[in-house]
């Protein structure tokens, strides 16, 4: 086995992540070597060369310009009313054709939390995880329309066992175990941004990290989720990842866009306030929809052009910002899955701990290496009619990123946000609030501001922090 191993790295010029063999447990090297053969030695190479990449960024960036969309400004230029769009999307969660599929994957290496980021407590009163938060609008969602709404959850590695654990210690907050599948993304080893060679993380094990939320089609497709999701009868999936606890899950006006529209692919955005936002840009090329990430602007110069430009209004030109969160059909999925190359990687630069020739252990102050991630927004150009819905980021757009104390995408932040969108219901429903004082609602108690009237006595007055739940 040893030769055969040798041999395979000896060709691609990687046999050094061998040195420390002498020194590891035969189960040590089993796993080692268990992961040296998951790995695409000639992918790895073409990628490191950055010979892979799809349309080149100046080709992209010159030709394209701002999407038709959804916009809150102006509804009465949209194809369907708000009431239709409720009307279509309530009819397919009846008939039990709607899923949900949660990315949990990440790392979360920004936050600093020593669990994964679902368990992260983020309710401003209840202290409730995020995972709860999502899973309660699910069920809430699945209560109302007597249909199941089943959850597809992805980990990784390093995320997996601990959000099993977790979720069977709650009971899957109240889904029923047949309605939740949680699947394990795949991994790509980090390389030597100089030299492309492997890095080792330990003796016995790579440097390795999720292969980016786009990992997400491969990993349905292999955990046979994707093929049970078209055995039940699920036609669309809504997408969300981990970090927002204000997407509206199966919010009805987005999916009804959605359905109305035969979209393949839709996708929530905000309109951005500064050309230098952090979120991917939605462009229209050609009558196809793609991202433009806003870490491109560094790399070719006329896509920092193109994101600065602005029309006679002073609007910005490229105005949607990608907030991650989408609609998509289950046979669009199916289809792309058998599409070659349908997702390209995409190279970052990072920092990554790793091991040098003698086993010490380095952990560099600058970024050293690259990893792979796929980004499942890649998938919009290949969508037939997608369609981009603007909504308001203060009532949908938390993104939990950074650690305490951090200047933005903080918890503090993101809790005032959800405190915010909460006194803005109740305060609707003729709740009296005192100024100040946090409130938050369980999905379970209200899933939408419209399920509230019937469940507030008249003269409800709140004067210190309260759960409604
Ligand atoms: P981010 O890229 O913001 O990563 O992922 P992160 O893990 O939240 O945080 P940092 O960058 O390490 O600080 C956005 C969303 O995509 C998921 C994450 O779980 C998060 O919900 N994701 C990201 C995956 O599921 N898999 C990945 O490989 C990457």
């Amino acid at each position: 086995m040893m030769d055969e191993l040798r041999a395979m790295l000896v060709e691609h010029g990687q046999e050094h992540v061998l040195g420390f063999w002498d020194e590891l447990t035969p189960t040590e090297r089993d796993a080692l070597a268990e992961e040296i053969r998951q790995i695409d030695f000639p992918l790895l190479a073409v990628l490191h060369a950055g010979e892979h990449t799809a349309m080149s960024l100046k080709a992209l960036a010159n030709r394209a310009g701002p999407p038709p969309a959804f916009r809150l400004a102006a509804p009465q230029k949209n194809p369907f009313s708000v009431d239709e769009a409720k009307q279509r999307a309530a009819e397919a969660l009846r008939a039990g054709q709607v899923g949900v599929i949660l990315v949990a994957g990440g790392q979360g290496s920004r936050l600093g939390f020593e669990h994964p980021k679902g368990m992260y407590p983020i309710g401003p009163v209840s202290g409730n995880s995020l995972f709860q938060i999502h899973l309660e609008k699910i069920l809430a969602a699945s209560r109302r329309y007597g249909a199941a709404v089943p959850l597809c959850l992805m980990t990784s590695p390093a995320t997996h066992d601990e959000t099993i654990a977790f979720l069977d210690q709650h009971d899957r907050f109240g889904l029923p175990e047949s309605d939740v599948t949680v699947f394990c993304q795949g991994t790509m080893p980090a390389v030597d941004a100089a030299s492309g060679k492997l890095l080792l993380a330990e003796p016995g094990h790579l440097a390795l990290s999720p292969d980016g939320h786009g990992g997400t089609l491969a990993a349905l497709v292999r955990s046979g989720s994707l093929d049970a999701l078209v055995e039940r009868g699920i036609r669309y999936l809504f997408y969300l990842q981990v970090d927002n606890p204000l997407v509206d899950i199966c919010g009805l006006e987005f999916l009804g866009y959605h359905l109305l529209s035969r979209s393949e692919m839709s996708t929530q955005v905000v309109a951005k306030q500064s050309p230098s936002d952090r979120v991917g840009n939605i462009v229209a090329v050609d009558g196809r929809l793609h991202v433009i990430e806003y870490s491109d602007a560094d790399k070719e110069e006329a896509v920092k052009e193109l994101l600065e430009r602005r029309g006679p209004d002073g609007e910005l030109e490229i105005w949607a910002g990608s907030i991650a969160v989408h609609v998509m059909d289950v046979a669009f999925l199916d289809r792309m899955a058998h599409t070659a190359d349908a997702l390209p990687f995409h190279l970052a630069k990072k920092k990554v701990s790793h091991l040098d020739r003698q086993g010490n252990l380095i952990d560099p102050s600058e970024p050293n290496a690259i990893k792979f991630e796929r980004f499942i927004f890649d998938l919009l150009p290949e969508a037939q009619n997608a369609i981009v819905v603007e909504v308001d980021p203060a009532r949908h757009f938390a993104p939990l990123k950074n650690a305490p104390g951090s200047a933005q995408d903080s918890p503090e932040a993101v809790q005032a946000q959800l405190i915010a969108e909460h006194t803005s219901w109740l305060r609707t429903a003729g709740v009296e609030i005192a100024e100040g004082v946090p409130v938050e609602i369980s999905p379970l108690f209200a899933l939408w501001a419209d399920d509230l009237p019937a469940k507030i006595p008249p003269g409800t007055r709140v004067t210190e922090a309260r759960f409604f739940c």
